[in-house]
């Protein structure tokens, strides 16, 4: 039997089949924008999200028999804020995950429920980010159509609502709202009902390996797929894509290097950073929880500096030449450890771990004429890699200690980088072979719920294999010196920050 792992991204759904031994048969990734219509905020309409599942589906069926598929696991984008009318139609377009708008009603939901309450029951403070002061926005600032909610839920729910034709949603996805008790693994009724909120807005939540419901004869027209496939809970994108890195046992770390980078660790027990710098979230490991840091741009920061600075080496790329990327950081291999006193802060998108800050900026500190593009091009790669080296050390600081930290993400292509990880971070690197992210994490959580596998542990270790492994080199030393220096960049400037971004 094989299953389908349908990812709904910021960008793009991705689909794929993988068989029972792990294989992945066939992808199929249509894209969608998303509408900013004004300054901090991100919007899609769910029905987008819609069309391109269907087609991704039946991309994949046209490999494989639909009575081959033993069932489907979701996983998507988390915090975004979907509203159904009685009808089971949206109300307005999906708040997503990066929308900021609102910032002021994180203040309202601290003050109403208590700052260390809120941090008690959810493990976190309340973020922009998150599902509930987006909420808390929509009844203030559109209360006709607040008035009209009949349910509340998440992206990849939504598409299991129209799959199935039922709400559920799952507990590491439903952490990411500030409205569940993390320890506990439950609504929080107590918020819910500080804020003067229905219950039955909110879809039943369980653990992610639990079928939740089955194809409809409305999601088997649609789809393609047999009417009666199992559809199981799956999880938010980054615990789906942490089991499909084999992040599935205390001790265990994965670094993703994607637009935004994130640092992983599963716990075995419910802890909480004291100062909430860190997001401690319920895992798609049934029993189990995560602590994770989430830093806004990092391979998100290299991108931006190729596509702003490196228009020679992009030209050179589309004349046939090397690609771009590897022309930076061929240059920056030239450079030596620490780029000869130039430090990037990268902040280019505000920051989440380890400063909750919207108003933090990028900064390059340490220029001098001797700087030349390589330079400046390796200080980017160094202030990515010891941003997260913050996250990891407040991890280290809760007793979480990794014999070896996995990296995931496009921007693991560069050797280079890969390197600077092991030196920055003093541990041993490995890569693994599921290179498909959550989209796979939720194929396996599905072959886990339709019992194809015992176990999301066992299904990590016979489908997830290590390929490569990177020691910590001579370098060590040297970026520990230099790490020093970078971790008081921020504190110095933090107040620069706020004076500029009130300028513009
Ligand atoms: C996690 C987060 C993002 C989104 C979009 O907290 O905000 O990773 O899930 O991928």
């Amino acid at each position: 039997m094989n299953t389908i792992g349908l990812d709904i991204g910021t960008s793009s759904v991705k689909a794929l089949i993988a068989s029972s031994s792990g294989e992945v048969l066939k992808v199929c990734s249509p894209e969608y924008p998303f509408q900013t219509p004004k300054p901090l905020w991100a919007e899609t309409d769910p029905g987008v999200w819609w069309e391109a599942t269907k087609k991704a589906v039946r991309a994949l069926l046209d490999e494989v028999d639909p009575s081959s598929i033993g069932g489907i696991g979701l996983t998507g984008q988390m915090h975004g804020l979907v509203v159904l009318d009685g009808k089971g139609e949206a109300l307005r377009p999906c708040i997503m995950w990066n929308d900021q708008r609102s910032f002021a009603e994180c203040e309202e939901m601290t003050s109403i429920i208590g700052e260390e309450e809120i941090l008690r029951i959810t493990g976190n403070p309340v973020l922009a980010g998150f599902t509930a002061p987006k909420i808390l926005w929509l009844q203030k600032n559109e209360p006709d159509i607040f008035a009209r909610i009949d349910k509340i839920i998440l992206p990849k729910d939504f598409i299991r609502y129209k799959l199935t034709g039922e709400f559920f949603t799952d507990v590491s996805d439903a952490s990411g709202m500030s409205l569940l008790n993390v320890g506990e693994r439950t609504w929080s009724n107590q918020i819910i009902d500080h804020l003067g909120w229905k219950k039955e807005w909110f879809a039943d939540v369980t653990e992610s390996t639990e079928v939740t419901s089955k194809v409809s004869s409305f999601g088997a027209k649609s789809t393609g797929l047999a009417a009666g496939t199992p559809v199981v809970a799956g999880g938010g994108d980054c615990a789906a894509q942490a089991v499909g890195s084999s992040i599935v046992e205390e001790g265990k770390i994965s670094v993703t290097l994607g637009t935004s980078g994130v640092v992983f660790a599963q716990s075995d027990s419910y802890r909480v950073e004291p100062e909430g710098k860190l997001h401690s979230f319920c895992h798609a490991v049934p029993g189990k929880w995560h602590l994770m840091g989430v830093m806004l741009s990092a391979a998100g920061s290299f991108q931006w500096f190729k596509n702003e600075f490196a228009k020679l080496e992009d030209k050179i790329e589309k004349d046939g030449g090397a690609n771009a990327y590897d022309q930076l950081t061929e240059m920056a291999s030239s450079i030596k450890p620490g780029s000869e006193g130039c430090l990037f802060l990268p902040y280019l998108s505000g920051e989440r771990t380890p400063h909750p800050d919207p108003h933090a900026r990028g900064a390059f500190i340490g220029l001098s004429l001797r700087h030349g593009i390589g330079h400046v091009a390796r200080s980017v790669l160094e202030g990515v890699s010891f941003g997260l080296n913050d996250s990891l050390t407040l991890m280290k600081r809760l007793g979480i200690n990794p014999s070896n930290v996995i990296l995931t993400g496009g921007g693991t292509r560069s050797s280079l980088w890969k390197q600077m990880l092991a030196d920055v971070f003093e541990s041993t690197c490995t890569l693994v072979n599921a290179q498909e992210g959550a989209a796979y994490g939720a194929a396996m959580l599905a072959a886990v719920g339709v019992k194809i596998k015992n176990s999301v542990e066992e299904v990590s270790r016979e489908w997830i294999k290590e390929t490569e492994r990177i020691l910590p080199d001579g370098k060590v030393e040297t970026y520990r010196k230099i790490y020093s220096r970078y971790i008081q960049l921020y504190p110095s400037l933090k107040d620069h920050f706020y004076s500029m971004s009130s300028l513009f």
